[in-house]
C-alpha cells in the first residue's frame, strides 16, 4: 500500500530521470553535427588614423561582416553571441586582442547576414605604434545551448595591415 505521496515522488523522480536523459541525448547530438561556417570582414574605409596626447595610436574603421553562421544552430541551441577582434602582435604581447563589433544572433533565420558599420569598440593601443600594422580579423562565437556546455570557435581572416601614416 503506497501512499499518494510516495507515488507522487516516483512519478517526479521518473521525470526528472527522463529530462536527464533527454538533456545529455540533447548535449551528444550537438557534438555530431560538424557545422560548416563562413565569414568574411572587408575593411571599406580608415576613416582616421591618429596618436592621441597619452601616446596611444587610435584608428576609426568602417567595416563590413559578413557571415554564414546557421549550420551553428540546432534545436538545442539558444543564441550565438559573436564578436569580430583585431589580432596582432607587438613587442611587448604576442597576441593583442581588441574587440572592434559584438552582436547576438537570436536565431537560425539572423544567422545569415552583413553588417556595414564602424568600429563599436575604440581600437586602441596601449603604447605602441600601429604604423603599417599587419593584423588579423577573426570572428568568435560563443554557441549558448538550451542544455549542456557553451561551445566557442573562431574564424581568422588573416593579411590586413593598417596604413604607414596617420591621417
Ligand atoms: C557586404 O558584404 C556582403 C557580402 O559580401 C554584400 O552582399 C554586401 O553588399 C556588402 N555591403 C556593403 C555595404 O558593402
Ligand atoms: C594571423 O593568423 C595566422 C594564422 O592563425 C597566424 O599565423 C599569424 O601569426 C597571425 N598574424 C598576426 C599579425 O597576428
Amino acid at each position: 500500500m503506497h501512499s499518494f505521496g510516495y507515488r507522487a515522488n516516483a512519478v517526479l523522480t521518473f521525470g526528472v530521470t527522463m529530462l536527464a536523459v533527454m538533456c545529455t541525448l540533447a548535449s551528444l547530438s550537438d557534438n555530431f553535427n560538424t557545422p560548416t561556417t563562413s565569414a568574411e570582414v572587408k575593411i571599406l574605409n580608415i576613416n582616421w588614423f591618429q596618436k592621441q596626447a597619452n601616446g596611444n595610436d587610435e584608428v576609426s574603421l568602417t567595416l563590413n561582416v559578413s557571415a554564414d553562421l546557421s549550420s551553428l544552430f540546432t534545436w538545442n541551441t539558444k543564441q550565438v553571441f559573436v564578436f569580430v577582434a583585431a589580432e596582432y602582435e607587438t613587442p611587448q604581447n604576442a597576441l593583442n586582442q581588441v574587440s572592434l563589433w559584438d552582436g547576438i544572433i537570436p536565431s537560425k533565420e539572423h544567422a545569415r547576414f552583413w553588417i556595414h558599420t564602424t568600429n563599436k569598440y575604440r581600437f586602441v593601443d596601449q603604447g605602441s605604434n600601429l604604423k603599417g600594422k599587419d593584423f588579423n580579423l577573426t570572428l568568435h562565437w560563443h554557441i549558448m545551448p538550451k542544455t549542456g556546455k557553451m561551445f566557442a570557435d573562431k574564424i581568422v581572416m588573416t593579411g590586413y595591415r593598417l596604413p604607414e601614416e596617420y591621417r
